[in-house]
Order: structure tokens, then sequence, then C-alpha cells
């Protein structure tokens, strides 16, 4: 069986990690943990960008050593995945040997193919920024912006590999793979984007330029310039390891789909006479209370704080839970605690509370066996509230594992909260608070099936979450005494799993979040 090889994309470590860096490692994580729950090898790669210009520059302000600077920034993305509980397998970094000999060699190859080639570049130069300038950064009078400083037109000689050259054989594999991209309309742009011809990359820069790279195999006087080497961490990280490449997923944001990972990369790939990826997941963009996420506004989400405040299982949840994969989304704390209170606390935390509370006082704390049998159950008019509820699990079960494999997370989510609040109202209608105070034996039968069916619905709403709320599902499976067997498959199927399972007296898994102005992270 291949493994399911699935990476996010590598953050740079110009800054510490914000919410987009962290919704992408959740998203993927999501992806990652159900593909495991659907008996699937994973290997989930995540990592870090640690070379070019941005990290130079900051490394030079702190007046550190850029390897120094690297090793102190990286510790925070890394940081941040634990916090997170991103199950990822490992964590690249792009200042690794690994890494960087597997880059030299495919650049060695190219250039021996004579794939790559040295040629002049002119162009507009900003001495202040160090950059080249575009056209499109003038401002409309044709000047150049203040913060370029000077601007002067340069020559300078630079290594370029042969993209052009591909742009009809990447045509053709996208119309032969038009599930290429995620979402499809997205393969559109890329195809609208090769209508135009391409030009070949510059993959160098002179070292008195920059001199954080990865030094050229055949050219000591450059670097390699960024895409050429960030690129291939998907492929670096898993060279060795039999059975993984190519990926199945690379997840990205939208802004780096075109062109980096959906021209660029599959190009190299070829070039090199590598196996490309199989697909490409391009999700949206978060803005924060209705605008870009900038440090220089403050408008800006800390996940550490943020996971350490209101809990790692809600901020998760709320991610994936209020986007849309591939669709932009706004977070506000307003709509956290909104979905926060409504969703966790008192719906599903509702559930587990009432579950724990019920079995105590009138099961002694150990969920009894059904009253009624399965066949009762589906042939009694009188039970139809019990039937009703499993024919919404079986319904609920079969739409959540088809929306799961089509990324639909956040509808997903929404029908295993809706389970819940079934689940909850079929709680109120059956009252076992009043059928324990009768003495009635059809009483107190219905009394045991009402808390056998709330037991057991409760475990399988639980057994929906492990791949959003690994600890939340967790925390559930011990209050309820469930130790999990078999398959995640086998777990979803009705039964009377819990009979004489002993609960806990209670549980605290949602608690009041504290007042916004209260914490440290800041919305
Ligand atoms: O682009 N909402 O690194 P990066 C959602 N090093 N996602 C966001 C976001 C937001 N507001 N802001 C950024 C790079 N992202 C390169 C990648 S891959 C070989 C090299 C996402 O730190 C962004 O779309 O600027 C990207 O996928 C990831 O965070 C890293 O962005
Ligand atoms: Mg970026």
């Amino acid at each position: 069986m291949k493994t399911f090889y699935i990476t996010t994309a590598i953050d740079y470590v110009n800054g510490s990690p914000h919410l987009g860096h962290a919704y992408e490692k959740v998203l993927t994580d999501v992806i990652a943990r159900f593909r495991r729950l659907m008996g699937d090898q994973v290997y989930f790669l995540t990592g870090v960008d640690e070379h070019g210009q941005k990290v130079q520059q900051s490394a030079k302000k702190r007046g550190i050593d850029p390897q120094a600077f690297c090793d102190e920034v990286s510790q925070e993305f890394r940081a941040m995945c634990a916090k997170l509980d991103i199950s990822n397998d490992d964590f690249i970094r792009t200042t690794e040997p690994r890494h960087k000999a597997v880059v030299s060699r495919l650049l060695q190859q190219l250039f021996d193919q004579g794939e790559i080639y040295k040629a002049e570049y002119k162009g507009f130069y900003s001495t202040r920024q160090e950059q080249f300038l575009q056209e499109k950064d003038r401002q409309p009078d044709g000047s150049w912006p203040e913060i370029f400083g000077e601007v002067t037109e340069i020559t300078e000689s630079n290594y370029f590999f042969k993209l052009a050259k591909y742009q009809d054989w990447l045509i053709q594999f996208l119309k032969d793979n038009d599930d290429f991209i995620f979402p499809r309309y997205r393969q559109k742009q890329v195809l609208e984007f090769l209508a135009e011809p391409l030009n070949d990359l510059c993959i160098s820069r002179p070292k008195e330029r920059l001199e954080w790279g990865i030094p050229l195999p055949f050219d000591a006087g450059y670097v390699t310039y960024v895409w050429f080497d960030a690129l291939v961490n998907y492929y670096s990280a898993v060279e060795d390891k039999p059975g993984i490449w190519p990926a199945d997923f690379h997840v990205i944001g939208k802004d780096i789909l075109v062109p980096p990972h959906a021209v660029y990369w599959p190009i190299m790939l070829k070039a090199c006479g590598l196996p490309t990826p199989k697909s490409i997941l391009a999700h949206g963009w978060w803005s924060i209370n209705g605008t870009k996420m900038s440090k220089s506004t403050g408008n800006f989400v800390e996940p550490m704080a943020f996971a350490e405040q209101y809990g790692v299982d809600a901020l998760r949840f709320f991610m994936i839970r209020e986007m849309s994969v591939g669709q932009d989304s706004d977070f506000s704390l307003n709509q956290f605690l909104a979905r926060y209170n409504s969703e966790l606390a008192n719906n599903l935390g509702n559930l587990v509370n009432r579950t724990l509370n019920m079995t105590n006082r009138f099961g002694g704390g150990v969920v009894p066996a059904s009253g009624a049998s399965a066949a009762e159950i589906a042939a009694d008019a009188a039970l139809a509230p019990e039937r009703e509820l499993r024919a919404l699990w079986e319904k609920t079960r079969a739409e959540f594992i088809a929306l799961n494999e089509g990324f639909q997370f956040h509808i997903a989510l929404e029908r295993a909260f809706a389970f819940v609040t079934a689940t909850n109202r079929y709680v109120e209608q059956r009252a076992p608070w009043k059928l324990g105070k009768s003495t009635e034996p059809a009483d107190q039968a219905l009394l045991k099936t009402s808390l056998a069916t709330m037991a057991e619905a409760l475990r399988l709403g639980a057994t929906l979450l492990p791949a959003v709320m690994p600890s939340t599902t967790e925390k559930i499976y011990a209050v309820i005494g469930y130790a999990p067997a078999g398959t995640w498959r086998d777990r979803l199927v009705w039964g009377e799993t819990l009979t004489g399972a002993k609960v806990a007296e209670t549980a605290i898994l949602f608690p009041r979040p504290q007042a916004p102005e209260a914490g440290a992270a800041k919305v």
C-alpha cells in the first residue's frame, strides 16, 4: 500500500507564526488524521523556509548570524505545531544538510542536462530594498514609491531554468488531470495563466546581493533563489524513504498556487524525471475583524496565546467549522465566542454533563443495558424517538465520511453537531429525571433505554470528532468509560457498546471562556 503523503507549505521564518500558519497546519492535520482513521498509512510533513533576503535582513536587524536567527524562530514554529496537536511525522528546515544536498544534486543534474543556462537580466533595482522592481510597482505617474529609495536600471548575469519549454506539456498535464487542483475552479486559473507565454525562471542571485542561500553547485558566485530551494523540501524530506514520493496532497494558501506550486513545481519535477504530485489543495485566507492581518496595525492573532487562553481544540474547531476549504473567512472574537458557547459548551458540553449526571443519579454510575431490544426499537410505535435518533445516526455517519472525503469539513462538523443537538432533544423528550421518579416497570425499562441511548449517541457523536478535536474526543471517551477497539468504521456502528461502563462523576470540557480583555491573546 502506498503511503498517503501530505504536506503543508513551509513557512518563512522572518516573523513569528500567525493565524494563517496555524490554520494551514490544522487543516492538513485534519486531513492526515481523517486518512489515518480511514485506515491509510499516512506521512505528514511540515517545516520552515529559512533562506532568502528577508531572513538575512531580519537577522541583520537583530545583529545576529542568520543561522542563529533561524534556529530561534524555527523553534517557535515547531512549538506551535506541538501546542496545536499537529500530528506531523517530520519537520524540515531548508538549512538542514539533508535538504541542501538534494537541492544541489538536482540543480547539478539539470545543469548537466542543459536545462539551465546563464543570461543577462536587465531591470530596475532598488538598493534600499535590495530587489528588482516590476512595472506594476510604479506609481500612477510613473515614478517609484518612496520606500524603494534610489532606483537604477542595472544589468546582472543570472542562471535561468528552461521553464517555457515545458509549457505545452503542463497544459496537457492539467487537461489530463482535471482534479489536480482543489477547488476545481482554481485549475481554470492556472490554465488562464498558461494562456500567455511563460518566461524562463531565474533561479539564482549573485552572492554580493544575497548570501543567505544554497550555493549553486556549478557556480560558487551565486546562491539558489527562493522557489528552487523551497519547493524541493517536499521531495528532499522523503527521498530516502521508500514508498512515499509522490505527494498525494500539497496543502498551500491561494497566494502561492500560481505560479510556484501549479507551474514551477510540476515542471521542475518533470525536468528532473521525477513523478509529479497527485494534487494540490489551495485554501483561502483569513482576515481579522474584516481586515487584512497585519502586525503593524496590531490586527493579529497569535495562535499560541489564543490556544492557551481558549483551548487548543476550541481553536481547531472554530477554524475548521468556520472556513469552507478554498474560500476566505473572517476571524473575530465575537464569532469565536458565539460558536464556543452555542456549539461547544451548550450543546456538546451539555450532553456530556447530562449523560454523566443522569447515569450517576439513576444508574449508579454505570451505563445500563437498554430496556428495549434493537428489534423492539425497530418495531414498537412507542419507541419512535429511539428509532428516529438511530435513523439520523445512519444518515449522519454516511454523509460525514463523504463530506470529509470531499474536504467539506465545515459541513461535516455541522452534521456532527446536528446529531448532538438531536440527542439533546431526545433527552429532553424522554426526560429521564421524570422516569427516574416513577416505580412503574414500563417507566423503569424506558429509563434504562434512555440512559443507554444517550450514552451510545454521545459515544458515536464523539467518534466523529477526533480528526478535528483529538483531545476532546479522548476526554469524552475517558469520562464515559469507553476504551475504543477495532477500526474507526467499527466504532461508528450503533450498538450496546457501553453497557456496564463506569462513568465519571463530572467533566469540564469547555470552561466558561475568560473575558477577552483578561488575557494575552488579542483579536
Ligand atoms: O509563502 N490566511 O511562506 P509564508 C491563511 N515560504 N493562510 C495564510 C495567511 C492568511 N492570512 N497568510 C499566510 C511562504 N498564509 C513560502 C512557502 S512552500 C514551498 C514555500 C499561508 O510564511 C500562505 O498562503 O508567507 C502559505 O501557504 C503559508 O501560510 C506560509 O506562508
Ligand atoms: Mg506569504
